[in-house]
Parts: structure tokens; sequence; C-alpha cells
């Protein structure tokens, strides 16, 4: 399975890749908990899965020493480059040795130039992507190693209250002007239960008007899976760390049942007698 999430559809993976990023880029309320975040863990940070860093100004902006961003898909990291030469700080930053962008697979971080270790890393809409609890343990595993004793690995994604509760028939999600074009989307759902959480069948179809009138319709779909909070803090465990914290939104109000988002704090934990040992 490729890391990328635009490979194999049947449509311009650059275009497509614009129009997903500056649908993205619409989404700011987590910026305040982003650059606490990095306010409160001061250091590098790792920011994985990071598209077209979305997030770093946050990041920078919060004290930032470095930052690290991964991502499978080259066409967003090509974004990330221009986001950064745009954002003055994040310019200066780059000049100066200290921001990397890595086109790589966040569940095989061992084969990748990371450095670090890192008092932050980030897993932002990551995990949904993953094929399920052993690519989860992958990513997670890989982070443990990276992670400072005193580090902090955030997992948000959307929480138990957002989840799909039945399929959705193929119909409007909504119409809008991004980039200055005229976009239309429009989506269709198939879900199924399992033990390890919601897995979704989800078609987008996204028509973008063209300068010249013309209309790129671009067909894209993706698998997704929804892990139950339980079967994911599970997977945290067997990576030999411990989800500390479960927040249900970004304004850090308890995870429940009508939680709009999963946000997951991970340490490393207190060492266990037989972590002494080793
Ligand atoms: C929903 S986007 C979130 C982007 C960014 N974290 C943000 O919050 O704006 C998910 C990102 O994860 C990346 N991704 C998915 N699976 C990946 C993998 N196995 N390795 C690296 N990146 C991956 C996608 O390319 C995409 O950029």
């Amino acid at each position: 399975m490729t890391s990328d999430i635009f490979a194999g559809q049947p449509t311009d993976p650059e275009l497509l890749a614009e129009l997903y990023d500056l649908e993205h880029d619409l989404v700011m309320h987590d910026a305040p908990f982003v650059r606490e975040l990095a306010h409160r863990a001061p250091g590098a940070v790792l920011d994985l899965g990071c598209g077209s860093g979305r997030l770093f100004a946050s990041l920078a902006e919060g004290g930032a020493t470095r930052i690290v961003g991964v991502d499978g898909s080259a066409a967003l990291l090509r974004r990330a480059e221009l986001r950064i030469a745009g954002d003055e700080r994040l310019a200066g930053m780059a000049a100066a040795g200290a921001i990397d962008l890595i086109h790589g697979d966040a569940r095989a971080l061992g084969g990748l130039a990371l450095g670090g270790p890192f008092a932050l890393v980030l897993a932002v809409g990551v995990i949904p992507h993953l094929a399920g609890p052993e690519d989860a343990l992958r990513l997670l595993s890989g982070v443990r190693r990276l992670l400072d004793a005193g580090g902090v690995l955030v997992l948000d994604d959307i929480g138990p209250g957002e989840m799909p509760t039945r399929d959705l028939p193929l119909s409007v999600d909504w119409r809008r002007t991004i980039g200055g074009r005229e976009v239309v989307r429009r989506s269709s759902l198939i879900r199924r239960e399992a033990p390890e959480g919601v897995r979704v069948a989800f078609s987008t179809m996204v028509d973008a008007t063209q300068p010249d009138g013309t209309i790129a319709r671009l067909p894209a779909s993706y698998r997704l899976w929804y892990p139950f909070p339980d079967a994911l803090a599970t997977q945290v465990s067997r990576a030999g760390m411990m989800v500390e914290t479960r927040y249900g939104s970004h304004d850090l109000e308890p995870l429940g049942p009508e939680s709009e988002r999963r946000i997951f704090l991970v340490t490393h934990g207190s060492p266990t007698a037989v972590d002494r040992e080793r």
C-alpha cells in the first residue's frame, strides 16, 4: 500500500492535491491549540502527514526550534515549500536550516533520516488514512524511538460524534470559491462497523471550473479507518507508550461519545521496572 493518498486516483494528482489542500487550508480553528502545544513542549517538532504544512506557522509561533514535516504526497510537499517561502518567519527558519520536508511513509519512520529526538510529534488527520491497527502500531513504534523522554505525541482526528452513522448516497457537500475557482464537491460514503472502528469507503467527485470556463472533473476514492478510542489506545500501549490525556475538542473538553475530535496526548509514561532493566 502506498503512502501517497493521490496515487492511483483516476484524475490529475496535482490539481487534486491543490484543491484538497485549499479545502484543508480553510480549517483554522485548531491554530491556538497547536500553538499552545508547541509552547508547552519547546524544542524540535515532527509533523507526520504534514500535508502542505498547514500547521507550520502555528508551530513556529509557539516557539518550535526546528520543524520536520513528513508526508507521502510529493504534490503536497511542493505546496509546503511554497507556503514556507511565502511566510517570513518560516522562510527565516528554512534559511537557517531549521525546516526539513521529507517525502516518506509515516509507517516506516526508521528508514527516514529525520534527526531527533523530538519534543513534540503531531499526527493530525493521518491515522484515518492507515489501513488499520497494524499500520497504526508501525507508526507508533517509529514515533516511540524518536520521541524525547519527556516528549508528547498528539493524535488528533475526528471524534466519535462526527463518525458517520449510516451510508450516505451521492449528494452535494459544498459549493465554494477556492483558489479563484468555483468548486463543487459531491461525495458518497459506505460505512461498516468493525471491532477496531468504523471503516469507510469515501468517494468524492470534485468539479472545478477552470478560468476558460471548462470544468475539470476529479473523481477520487479513499478508504478510511476511524478507530474507536479504546482500540487506538490499545495500539499506543502495544507500542510501549501511554495515552496520558484524552480531549474531545480543541477547547480541551473531555472526550465522550458526542465529541467532535478524538485527541490523544501520548507520552512514554513512567518507566516500568522492565523498562529500567533494559
Ligand atoms: C487530512 S490530511 C492532514 C494534513 C495536515 N496534518 C493537516 O492537519 O493539515 C492527511 C495527510 O496525511 C498524509 N498521509 C496519509 N498517509 C500517510 C502515510 N502513510 N505516510 C505519510 N503521509 C501520509 C496525506 O498525504 C495527507 O497530507
